[in-house]
């Protein structure tokens, strides 16, 4: 009897790979998602990969009697929590709106999952939640706070609501998910990253420049204490990611209680050694100029991974150069759909 997985948001980036992964390992899945942030299409593209369909519902995730009419038509084992805006900056020009959002959709949802016994649940959490008071190599124990903005306040918000619930319900099977900066795509070049407008993240912003959809990449400072000046990050391939997702599933299987873990590689790459890279083993120009540091950007931002090797099995394995080459041939693909 195969498990049905519940992705609230799910048609997003890092959901549909996580979809794609469950649908070719056996699981059903069941995706909501209200398409602000994605493209409906990309449900068929899932069938396409794996062979499979995910149920699929357009609805918004806080709206209740709509996502018990999800959980009403499914006999749904387990939740991934993906429904939830993540634009920094927006978040800083739209605060009410992230906050009825994130956490609006995360309420629904535990009082929907509670209405129906369902214990497990991983959410779709973010390296934002170590703030500005914590050194990289970030551990989990590390305190949560210190955020620079609205949408990583959502994220720590949303781990303190997770963990009251799991000290009141002590059957709740709860994992937050700390993502370092998910790149890259599927190797079929049939899902990825879509950004809305100008993307604020560095990758697509690479894939757009060397598209020539972009005139010129800006550099966001090269004055940090760096090797070589620019911000250093832990990229992670999304379908490691994804893969991580599916490790923690089968952990909520067996354990009680709330725990957070970081989904990062544990190494460092800075801004010009991702663009160096992508020019070089895609052989296309990147053509940018340093500007003025980005406010609210931290100089280093890496994590420590033993917790996930630990406690999952899981560790990252594709490299900064696979993640250069999907993510070009998702901007080559992507252009087409
Ligand atoms: C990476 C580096 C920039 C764009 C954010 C969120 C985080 C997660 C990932 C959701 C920095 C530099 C960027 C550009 C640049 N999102 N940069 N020129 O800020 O590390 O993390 O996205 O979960 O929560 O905080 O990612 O890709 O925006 O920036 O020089 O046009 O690239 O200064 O050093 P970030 P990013």
């Amino acid at each position: 009897m195969s498990k049905t997985v519940f992705l609230p948001g799910g048609a997003g980036f890092i959901g549909s790979h996580v979809a794609a992964e469950l649908l070719t390992l056996g699981y059903d899945v069941v995706i909501a998602d209200d398409l602000s942030n994605a493209r409906g299409d990309v449900i068929d593209r899932l069938e396409q990969i794996t062979g499979r369909r995910p149920a699929f519902y357009r609805i918004d995730v806080a709206d209740r009697p709509a996502l018990t009419a999800v959980f009403d038509a499914h006999a749904i084992d387990a939740v991934i929590h993906f429904a939830g805006f993540k634009a920094v900056g927006e978040s800083v020009e739209k605060p009410v709106a992230y906050y009825r959002n994130n956490l609006g959709t995360t309420l629904t949802l535990l009082e929907v999952m509670a209405a129906h016994n369902v214990k497990e649940l991983i959410f779709s959490s973010s390296a934002t939640v170590y703030g500005v008071e914590n050194e990289a190599p970030y551990t989990e124990d590390m305190p949560r706070g210190g955020c620079t903005n609205p949408y990583g306040w959502t994220k720590a918000m949303i781990e303190q609501i997770l963990e009251d619930a799991c000290v009141a319900d002590p059957a709740l099977r709860v994992v937050c998910l700390r993502y370092f900066n998910p790149v890259g795509a599927h190797e079929s070049g049939l899902i990825g990253e879509l950004p809305n407008g100008i993307p604020n993240n560095l990758m697509p912003y690479i894939t757009q420049t060397a598209a020539g959809v972009r005139k010129e990449l800006a550099v966001f400072g090269n004055d940090y204490p760096t090797p070589d000046g620019t911000g250093v990050r832990d990229f992670i391939h999304v379908v490691d990611l994804a893969k991580g997702h599916v490790a923690a599933l089968c952990y909520t299987a067996k354990h009680t209680g709330w725990e957070a873990i970081n989904l990062g590689t544990g190494r460092g790459t800075s801004v010009l050694e991702l663009v160096d890279t992508f020019a070089s083993v895609n052989a296309v120009p990147v053509p940018y100029h340093i500007a003025p540091r980005r406010s609210g950007d931290l100089a280093v931002c890496y994590a420590a991974t033993d917790k996930a090797k630990r406690l999952l099995g899981w560790q990252a394995e594709k490299t900064v150069a696979d993640m250069c080459r999907d993510s070009w041939r998702w901007q080559q693909h992507s252009d087409k759909l």
